[in-house]
């Protein structure tokens, strides 16, 4: 069957060009950073009804989409766009996403997914040679950070609950730094297990000794999690420490690398990870700083089998399904997936390992000369010497105040992105490079306007 000949759906061949057409237009298109969310009712207003009996029609739909849904979406592309943690994915990768969506593949299973699941696996083999993993760990894509973060807990858990014959009276606990991120304590509520939080190194890293001191009092924690990059600041936590220490007590240690992992591509920061090649399993999410499209994230164990005992699923329409085979479905807390890895596959595959190693040394370098600017100027401090790709500074003599009206001025017009953060209870304003395209000078140049 073709497009142009389904008795309910009609001819769909001018719909699919007209999408098409638009995507292949934004992929080549100018961004721009400005802040542009609208209210719901001035969208409503905008945009006038579009779910109807009839439809509106595919000519009407993408107008509405372009003119005036699309505009009201932040370019997460624009090279100026440093708030949070933007994304900045190859054109190649977004491409290939239009692909993996036209190729409708059920990535839950090998035996519908197999083509796209070895390709993904190809790529997740790249991470593991950079994690200096051994043979045979692996694992599958998910959505994103937190629920890459939740799988592996979930993993955790369950290996420490055969392990150890049961659950504790009082119940499991997780050990991390106030510095992880906040989906270590959404995963926390969702395994309904106590966080107990381990003191901080002065710059705000987890050690070997303070876990120590918390895991000699503490025998009901089954994992702790490191930071290979805290969102905040970029601060990679001492895994080699920690690692030791962890396994000392019979605790699993997985690393966060949600943001921070792609740095195990770049030479000139991959000293800070050592110590990750103990880690029992590890996230990075691809659409944060390894240039692929939302949403993706790479979820690895050491030990895959591990992950398949606790996440497989049984069902009466389950029971003929090969489970000796690579089923991204019995490795995280999912069932259907589609193969969001393949963009990443691709656009590894299109351009190679040592483009990305240079795309992100590319960013770590812009860090180092916004930084050092910063460091030489005369109106701003630099708060923390980046260790990554985040850069946190403040102006002295400003008011948190003063902070949100430079920073929606500069939205507002487009200048830049820059969103204030706290650090110690003080406000200061943070800027994360993810972008190979972001210019240094013009983002110093912006900087001058913090006078
Ligand atoms: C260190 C870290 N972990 C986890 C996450 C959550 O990832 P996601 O937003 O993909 O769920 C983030 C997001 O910024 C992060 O920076």
């Amino acid at each position: 069957m073709t497009v142009d000949d389904h008795s309910i759906w009609g001819d769909e061949t001018a719909t699919v060009k007209l999408a098409t057409d638009w995507a292949a237009r934004r992929l080549v298109r100018e961004t721009d950073p400005q802040s542009t969310a609208r209210s719901a009712s001035e969208l409503a207003a905008a945009a006038g009804p579009t779910i109807t009996a009839t439809g509106i029609g595919a000519d009407a739909a993408l107008e509405v989409f372009d003119r005036v849904l699309e505009p009201a979406t932040r370019a997460q592309d624009d090279p100026l766009n440093l708030a949070y943690i933007a994304a900045a994915p190859t054109r190649a990768a977004i491409a290939f996403d239009l692909v993996t969506s036209a190729a409708n593949i059920f990535g839950g299973l090998w035996e519908a997914g197999a083509g796209a699941i070895y390709a993904e696996n190809e790529a997740l083999a790249w991470i593991v040679g950079l994690l200096g993993w051994p043979e045979g760990a692996g694992g599958c894509f998910v959505s994103g950070g937190t629920s890459g973060n939740l799988s592996a807990l979930m993993t955790a858990r369950e290996t420490a609950k055969s392990r150890r014959g049961g659950r504790p009276a009082g119940g499991w606990q997780l050990a991390c730094t106030a510095n992880a991120h906040s989906s270590i304590r959404s995963a926390a509520k969702a395994l309904d297990v106590e966080v107990v939080e381990v003191p901080m190194d002065a710059r705000g890293h987890l050690t070997g000794a303070a876990l120590r001191t918390v895991l000699e009092h503490s025998p009901d924690v089954f994992a702790v999690v490191a930071s290979a990059g805290t969102t905040n600041e970029g601060l990679v936590d001492d895994l080699a420490e920690v690692a030791a220490v962890a396994h000392e007590f019979g605790v699993w240690l997985h690393v966060d690398g949600a943001y921070g992992g792609a740095g195990l591509a770049a030479p000139s920061v991959r000293a800070l990870f050592d110590g990750i090649e103990q880690a029992d399993s590890f996230i990075v999410d691809p659409h944060k700083w390894l240039f692929a499209p939302y949403d993706c994230c790479a979820l690895l164990y050491r030990d895959p089998a591990l992950a398949r005992a606790t996440h497989s699923q049984h069902a009466n329409y389950l029971d003929h399904v090969d489970r000796e085979s690579w089923n991204p479905s019995e490795l995280a807390l999912h069932l259907s997936r589609r193969a969001r890895g393949l963009p990443l596959w691709f656009s590894l595959a299109t351009h190679g390992t040592d483009r990305y190693r240079d795309a992100i040394e590319a960013s770590l370098e812009t860090s180092r000369a916004v930084a050092a600017a910063i460091r030489a100027s005369d109106h701003l401090r630099l708060v923390r010497e980046p260790e990554l790709s985040v850069v946190v500074f403040d102006r002295p003599g400003w008011q948190p105040a003063d902070y949100e009206a430079w920073s929606h001025a500069t939205a507002v017009e487009g200048t830049m992105l820059c969103v204030p953060t706290t650090l110690d209870g003080e406000t200061v304003l943070r800027l994360a490079f993810v972008n190979p395209a972001t210019d240094a000078a013009r983002v110093i140049e912006i900087l001058d306007t913090l006078r």
